[in-house]
């Protein structure tokens, strides 16, 4: 269903005042959704969009509107509701730079209560920052007195199996004027791999008030069921299953895309990316969605390896005329 036609259905949740028109929501990747990907997983049935996380202390920096920290900010009309994500471990700038970012004309500021990394999460930022309930109840109520748009926060299970908090963490969040919580069913310590808990999401939504999205391992129009299901969440936010396979916000399977149209929108977001980052970074960062998008030619190892190393659009395009000839072969 395109944009324009869901404009006109009554909202599925909201966030504050903001209609979400959809249960589908792409999650916010560094170095993944940025403006073209996320556009075009928007236009796909992505209900929603999140920015890539972008540190405080960075952007507070970065005046120039091309320094990297400002692309990842970039968004269209047609992306909103747009969500600008941000970390850092200091309150006060946190709070300072959202008040600068909201006149950017987001929807939403999101902070990130997720990141595993460890330069972020052991500095106290990201997931260091669930250690502590009643020190982000303190900022959640200082960043909505001093925000006029809503603010959400992306949270894990705990820091570890020892000290999985998240019911203690979604109380002060709520209570402090959290709008909607995305909850990535893991702890800090899985990182992103290992067994996803969606029990742990079912028990922050049956307490809540707020819409709860509930998030990990969704990789199918069956997942994306099973975790309504067993959960009751009010949107599904899908990761990594959506690169290469945006398709999967219109619930179709990954399968059925044929090699044609997965190629037809490779060169759209190709292009997109240039226009974003210009011919040279542009073909280089976009390597890491080419290979996703031929996913259909696992038995050709050798074209894939070599798509990695395409650096213009020529060589793309020589690329993807080969993997039409050789899956006619096939
Ligand atoms: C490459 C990559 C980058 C990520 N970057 C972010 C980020 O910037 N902010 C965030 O909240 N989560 C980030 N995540 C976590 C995802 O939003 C999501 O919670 C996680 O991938 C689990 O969902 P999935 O199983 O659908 O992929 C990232 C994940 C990946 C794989």
């Amino acid at each position: 269903m395109t944009c324009s036609k869901r404009a006109a259905e009554p909202p599925v949740f909201s966030i504050g005042t903001i209609p979400v028109r959809g249960d589908l929501v792409l999650a916010p990747m560094d170095g993944f959704t940025d403006w073209p990907f996320r556009v075009i997983c928007r236009e796909l049935g992505s209900a929603m969009v999140y920015t890539e996380f972008v540190n405080v202390d960075e952007i507070a920096h970065s005046r120039r509107a091309e320094s990297a920290a400002r692309l990842k900010l970039k968004y269209s009309e047609m992306e909103r509701p747009v969500a600008f994500q941000i970390y850092g471990h200091v309150d006060e700038r946190l709070v300072e730079i959202a008040r600068v970012l909201q006149d950017l004309g987001p929807d939403i500021i999101d902070l990130n209560l997720g990141c595993a990394i460890r330069k972020i999460a052991e500095r106290g930022a990201g997931a260091g920052m669930l250690k502590d309930p009643a020190r982000l109840g303190r900022l959640f109520a200082a960043l909505s007195v001093a925000l006029r748009i809503p603010v959400t926060a992306k949270i894990r299970l705990g820091w570890d199996d020892r000290s999985r908090n998240y019911l203690e963490v979604a109380k002060a969040l709520e209570d402090n004027g959290c709008a909607l919580i995305a909850v990535h069913a893991r702890t800090k310590e899985q990182a992103l791999s290992g067994p996803v808990d969606w029990s742990a999401i079912a028990e922050i939504k049956a307490r809540a008030r707020i819409p709860i999205l509930g998030n990990g391992n969704v990789r199918t129009p069956g997942d994306m069921d099973a975790i309504k299901r067993e959960t009751h969440c009010d949107g599904v936010m899908i990761g990594r299953a959506a690169i290469g396979h945006p398709w999967i916000f219109s619930r179709r399977e990954k399968e059925s895309i044929p090699l044609a149209e997965s190629i037809a929108m490779a060169r759209r977001h190709l292009g997109m990316m240039i226009e974003l980052y210009g011919p040279e970074y542009g073909c280089l960062i976009f390597r890491k969605h080419a290979v996703r998008y031929v996913h259909h030619l696992t038995s050709v190892g050798k074209l894939r390896s070599r798509l990695v190393l395409c650096s213009n659009v020529a060589e793309y395009e020589s690329l993807f005329a080969e993997a039409m000839e050789i899956s006619k072969q096939s």
